[in-house]
């Protein structure tokens, strides 16, 4: 039987639900253990409140781990594969996730074959680039990714996500759908189980990413990855100027954060439907850069300064 390490962060519980599916057809023919990433001082779910909420971008964004409480990974027990479930957090892996890779506890990932496992709204790519560069400075070797997101259009998936995560409700309301990767997605993620497992017996890890593909791991939506760089431009700068103020839950930030939640939620609510035609339109002009981009984003190699 093949040994496979299952390490997580989640909030909300989404993320334990999606790899519980991914693993449901195959807990019997391998071994799994699930160990999840704390934070020493966890952020609260519901957030509650914006300030607390957007307190979280800077570090997000510029990578700046905190401490995790110690992991129970089994010493001495030799993996065959790893899987490792996260959530961008402000386009980039989320502060838990990406404190678990600064972590001593990263270097189990050591040669080790990597499938990420992603449960987000609907920008995942530029967090995915910087796990991939993390990936390659702990010599593991990713062979996978699955990015499963929500399919509503951008701005209804916007309204319910902020529902959600401030006050709790994933369930869709009258007047919003539900929030994040929709039950039906997260249930059928265990069609993917099998196939990893089945590499994994064969030893075709190099080409399971194809087989993941053509089983619909990364439904990508084009404009989104031009609107997704459109944040990706403006948030290091908010990020670098919001630390000249303080680290983390200083109150001297809060003047600096308000002005880019009401700057992102302008870009959100009152242009992303001009910036959503564009980004559409864009993608239609350069129809040749769009198909690399879309494939690029697919695999799993990592080009560095890509994007
Ligand atoms: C602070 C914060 C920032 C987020 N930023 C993004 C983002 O940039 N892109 C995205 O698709 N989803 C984003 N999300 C949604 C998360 O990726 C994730 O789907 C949701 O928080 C549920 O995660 P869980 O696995 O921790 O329960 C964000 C969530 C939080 C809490």
């Amino acid at each position: 039987m093949k040994n496979i390490l299952v390490i997580y962060s989640s909030q909300t519980g989404q993320m334990l639900d999606v790899l519980t599916s991914l693993s449901a057809d195959i807990k019997e023919q391998a071994h799994l253990d699930f160990v999840k990433i704390e934070l020493e001082k966890p952020f609260p779910f519901p957030w509650k409140d914006y300030d607390t909420f957007f307190d979280a971008m800077p570090e997000s964004v510029l990578g700046i781990p905190q401490a995790i409480t110690p992991m129970d990974i089994p010493a001495g027990k030799q993996y065959d594969l790893v899987i490792l479930g996260y959530q961008p957090w402000f386009l980039s892996p989320s502060i838990p996730f990406n404190s678990f890779l600064q972590s001593e506890y990263a270097q189990v990932l050591k040669d080790k074959p990597v499938v990420t496992v992603i449960a987000c709204r609907n920008m995942w790519l530029r967090a995915q680039e910087k796990v991939k560069a993390r990936l390659l400075e702990l010599d593991a070797n990713l062979v996978g990714n699955i990015a499963l997101d929500d399919k509503h259009p951008n701005l209804a998936s916007t309204m319910s996500i902020v529902r959600w995560m401030i006050h709790g409700q994933k369930e869709a309301s009258d007047k919003y759908p539900e929030a994040g990767v929709a039950t039906t997605d997260i249930k059928d993620t265990r069609r993917f189980g099998p196939t990893i497992l089945h590499a994994l017996e064969q030893g075709q890890l190099a080409t399971l990413q194809l087989r993941l593909l053509e089983q619909g791991a990364i439904p990508l939506r084009p404009n989104l990855i031009v609107m997704e760089g459109n944040g990706a431009r403006q948030f290091p700068k908010w990020a670098a100027n919001t630390r000249k103020y303080g680290k983390a839950g200083d109150p001297a930030r809060k003047k600096m954060l308000k002005k880019f939640k009401v700057t992102l939620f302008i870009a959100i609510f009152i242009l992303s439907p001009v910036s959503g035609g564009l980004a559409k339109l864009k993608t239609l002009l350069t129809r040749k850069k769009t198909a690399a981009d879309l494939a690029y984003f697919r695999q799993v190699a990592f080009v560095p300064g890509k994007i």
